[in-house]
């Protein structure tokens, strides 16, 4: 039976062409800056144990509430299998890498570990405007050092991927510090009080998250709530003295690094983790915040609540999806996709019968080919070569699969030669050099 819709989930999409070509393009950049920074890449899971987010990221958060992709099979679920709690698609990268550090003994090996990793993420957000239910990050992650130097460095290697890929004057950087374990209890207090006598002004949502965790009402978007966030007690003034100097330390080297940042007193991020440092990056002008193209922050509990030992850590993750239509509307040029050094042209039942061969040939030594050999024509053939914009044709006819020859013909300015079948990859090697 024919299927009656072909298409693929809502917020997902096929990443193709233009698109493809800009996706490879950030993350060759990115792993580039990755190896010059000395991380090691790192691939999880793309679905565990739900356990791991909703422990990690913390419920009462959006992404744990609302947005998590359950994972299950036809017939029957993966629980009975494992005789474990269930699975999901996962949100966000972090988690899986500190299930990987604790699991992977890398508690013993030379401290701080620098990991970083790349691939798609589920959340079960309303699709927008680059807001999809699947989407690519990638991330970076310093684990195993507590100093306000390294969440420096992790701003600066953030920074360092979009300078290099020319959008560095199209971000705003905000930081903020959300404190330690015990400044949170004095500041979930204090924003409690403050909200809880503003209860009525703000929207049910707000109301719900006084209760359960009223720093998550300084992250919302409605007008009026936010009228009321913008004269709420600063976290800021709340820290105290050892999270105030490690906050000052990282502005510290910012500043010496000439990283451009503003602070945001207000800045508070939709997971749970975080203590001390957070940050965004957002696009200038992005007043609503409604799209940040990328964040992180420090969080020195998440390895013990894992069951590891105590250990801080500090990492940030960007949204490839929102940085490709950046580069795309900003008109930003990146290098044309590569052209085949040839294109194979064959003309009769011999010459078609060879073009294999020659392709194995040309391929095994490093000289790339497009070649048509369902086709007959040599009108098509031509065509195909040169919307490939390949610069040789290889043209074998009648006679020359015969002789075992082959023309070359440079499609740049028409000039063209016959070698020996024998002698092409010599040949052409030449020319290409
Ligand atoms: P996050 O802020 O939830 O942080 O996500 C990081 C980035 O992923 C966002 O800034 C955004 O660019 C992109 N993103 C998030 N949701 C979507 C969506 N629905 N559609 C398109 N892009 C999206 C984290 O995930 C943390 N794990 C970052 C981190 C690493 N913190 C410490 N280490």
């Amino acid at each position: 039976m024919v299927m009656k819709q072909i298409q693929a989930p809502r917020g997902t999409k096929d990443i193709i062409k233009e698109n493809q070509r800009h996706l490879k393009y950030i993350i060759s950049n990115v792993s580039d800056l990755a190896e010059k920074f000395t991380f090691s890449k790192i691939d999880t899971p793309v679905f565990e144990f739900s356990e791991i987010y909703t422990k990690g990221i913390g419920t009462n958060t959006d992404i744990i509430d609302k947005e998590l992709f359950a994972v299950s099979r036809q017939n029957g679920s993966f629980e009975k299998e494992e005789g474990k709690s269930s699975f999901c698609l996962r949100p966000e990268g972090t988690a899986g890498v500190v299930r990987a550090y604790i699991e992977n003994g890398m508690q013993s090996w030379t401290q701080p570990v620098k990991l970083w990793y790349e691939g798609p993420m589920f959340r079960y957000d309303k699709p927008q405007k680059g807001r999809f239910r699947e989407f690519r990050q990638a991330g970076f992650e310093i684990i195993g050092d507590s100093s306000e130097a390294i969440d420096a460095l992790t701003i600066l290697v953030a920074w360092e991927i979009f300078n290099k890929l020319d959008l560095k004057n199209e971000i705003v950087i905000e930081v903020n510090s959300v404190g330690c374990q015990s400044c949170r209890v004095k500041i979930k207090k204090i924003l409690g009080q403050y909200f809880n006598q503003n209860k009525f002004k703000l929207c049910q949502d707000c109301n719900n998250r006084i209760k359960n965790n009223p720093l998550r009402v300084l992250d919302c978007k409605n007008t009026d709530c936010r009228a009321i966030i913008q004269k709420a007690p600063q976290i800021l003034d709340l820290l105290d003295n050892e999270c105030k100097k490690h906050f000052q330390g990282v502005l510290e080297y910012l500043d010496e690094m000439e990283i451009p940042y503003d602070i945001n007193p207000y800045l508070v991020r939709g997971l749970d983790y975080y203590t001390k440092t957070t940050f965004e990056i957002l696009l200038k002008g992005d007043d609503k915040r409604q799209n940040s193209l990328g964040g992180g922050g420090r969080y020195d509990n998440l390895i013990e609540l894992f069951g590891g030992q105590k250990t801080p850590a500090v990492g940030f993750a960007l949204g490839l999806d929102r940085i490709i239509e950046l580069l795309q509307e900003r008109k930003i040029k990146i290098p044309e996709a590569e052209t085949p050094n040839t294109a194979l042209i064959q003309v009769g039942e011999k010459a078609r019968k060879k073009s294999l061969a020659i392709l194995k040939n040309l391929i095994e030594n490093d000289v790339s080919c497009i070649i048509a050999p369902g086709k007959d024509s040599l009108k098509s053939q031509i065509r195909l070569a040169d919307r490939a914009k390949a610069m040789f044709a290889l043209i074998v006819g009648q006679k020359e699969a015969l002789d075992n020859t082959i023309i070359i013909k440079n499609l740049d300015d028409g000039s063209q030669e016959t070698v020996m079948g024998s002698r092409l990859v010599e040949v052409i090697k030449k020319k290409l050099s």
